[in-house]
């Protein structure tokens, strides 16, 4: 592998994103990195601000959607490689707003991948496209001993999961009629620092950190694979790195629990962390009306990337789950800044 790649990642301000950004930034000092984001709500440069003067770092502000942009980007700055994360990714804001998420998801993804082959035709050697994706795209399994593969026919139920799977179609089409390089992987809920306080885990602690109600959808028995997020960013490091052209990785926990299961084991780690009276945090269990089309369980099979790339989970969920709490509790501006809005200044005030 060339030592010098320039390679664009999109939504590197995002919560993945940013861990992705992170590994590739202090990994591959010889490599440079463009984080290319357009911060919608979801976007946080204060999420990279330990590695925002490296020297091989530029963070470009754009919109995937907009080809004469990405065409200009390529044509400066010339990427040999393109690991795209960028997209609108939370089921509920999907509900109420899909066409964001044909917008980012699908329209966003095509212009990548036309402008990425229209520049690299010529030569397509070197070159990679890799297309982060979901597990959503499989539909929702029922038989308790039924697992995702790489090969399971898709079945998206949420507007989220159908702008997902649309756009993984896509990036497999381009690599059939075009033969742009690509790969693609397909992964189970992440959890980690710099989650963005609207999703489960990250929302969990903040209201029990601010004695609110936790939210819990229907029975809370629908079942998430949860892994933690920098155990992703290795598997997309490995998969960009030794991967094969046109193939697919799952990516998961082997670690799936009930929400409700999840939500008493957050309030027990909280109530041990801020020195509350063991059961204090479960009374703020609410339940709430069930998200509409809410998938019942996702458990994917990654024994592809093990048996292949050699590639396993490192951490016990427990452990991952502690960490995560700790620097929620250490990180109280972070999470002040977004609750405040202040977060969306960040960009002005240290990049204008
Ligand atoms: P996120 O919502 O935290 O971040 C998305 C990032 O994309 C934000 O920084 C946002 O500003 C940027 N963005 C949105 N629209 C854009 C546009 N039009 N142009 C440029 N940038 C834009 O998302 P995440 O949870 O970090 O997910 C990242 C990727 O991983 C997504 O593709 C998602 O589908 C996939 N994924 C997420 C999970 C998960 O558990 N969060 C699991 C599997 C796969
Ligand atoms: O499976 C991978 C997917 O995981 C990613 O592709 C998505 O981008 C990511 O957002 C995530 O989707 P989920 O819908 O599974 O994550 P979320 O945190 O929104 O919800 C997790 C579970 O908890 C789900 O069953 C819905 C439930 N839930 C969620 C919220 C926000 C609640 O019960 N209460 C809540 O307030």
């Amino acid at each position: 592998m060339d030592t010098k790649k320039k390679i664009l990642i999109t939504g590197g301000a995002g919560f993945i994103g940013s861990h992705v950004v992170r590994r590739f930034v202090s990994s591959y000092p010889n490599y440079q990195i463009f984080n290319l984001d357009k911060l919608t709500y979801a976007g946080n440069l204060e999420n990279l601000r330990d590695i925002e003067n490296a020297p091989n770092y530029t963070f470009l502000k754009g919109d995937i959607c907009d080809a004469e942009y990405i065409q200009e980007i390529f044509s400066t700055y010339q990427f040999d490689g393109v690991i795209h994360l960028a997209a609108e990714s939370h089921v509920d804001r999907s509900i109420t707003n899909p066409m964001a998420f044909v917008e980012t998801n699908v329209i966003g993804t095509v212009t990548l991948l036309n402008v990425a082959k229209n520049f690299w035709k010529d030569d397509f050697s070197n070159k990679r496209f890799y297309h982060v994706s979901t597990d959503e795209v499989y539909g929702s399994l029922h038989d308790e001993n039924e697992m995702f593969l790489e090969t399971t026919s898709y079945d998206p139920k949420s507007p989220y999961s159908a702008s997902k799977a649309a756009s993984d179609h896509f990036v497999r089409a381009y690599h059939n009629t075009y033969g742009l390089p690509i790969v693609l992987s397909n992964c189970s809920n992440n959890y980690g620092s710099y989650h963005f306080p609207e999703k489960l885990i990250p929302l969990t602690i903040n209201n029990i950190k601010n004695n609110k109600p936790i939210p819990v959808y229907g029975k809370g028995e629908n079942v998430r694979d949860w892994l933690f997020v920098e155990d992703h960013a290795r598997a997309i490091d490995v998969i960009f790195h030794s991967g094969t052209d046109g193939e697919t990785y799952n990516i998961g926990g082997f670690n799936e629990w009930k929400n409700i299961d999840l939500v008493h084991l957050l309030c027990d780690i909280m109530d041990d962390k801020l020195g509350r009276k063991k059961g204090e945090s479960r009374k703020l269990i609410t339940f709430v009306k069930d998200r509409a089309g809410h998938d019942l369980r996702y458990a994917i099979d990654a024994t592809k990337i093990k048996t292949e790339l050699g590639w396993e989970p490192s951490l016990q969920f427990e452990e991952g789950l502690e960490k995560t709490v700790d620097w929620y509790l250490a990180n109280e501006k972070w999470l002040n800044d977004i609750t405040s809005g202040d977060y969306q200044n960040y960009y002005k005030e240290h990049y204008q």
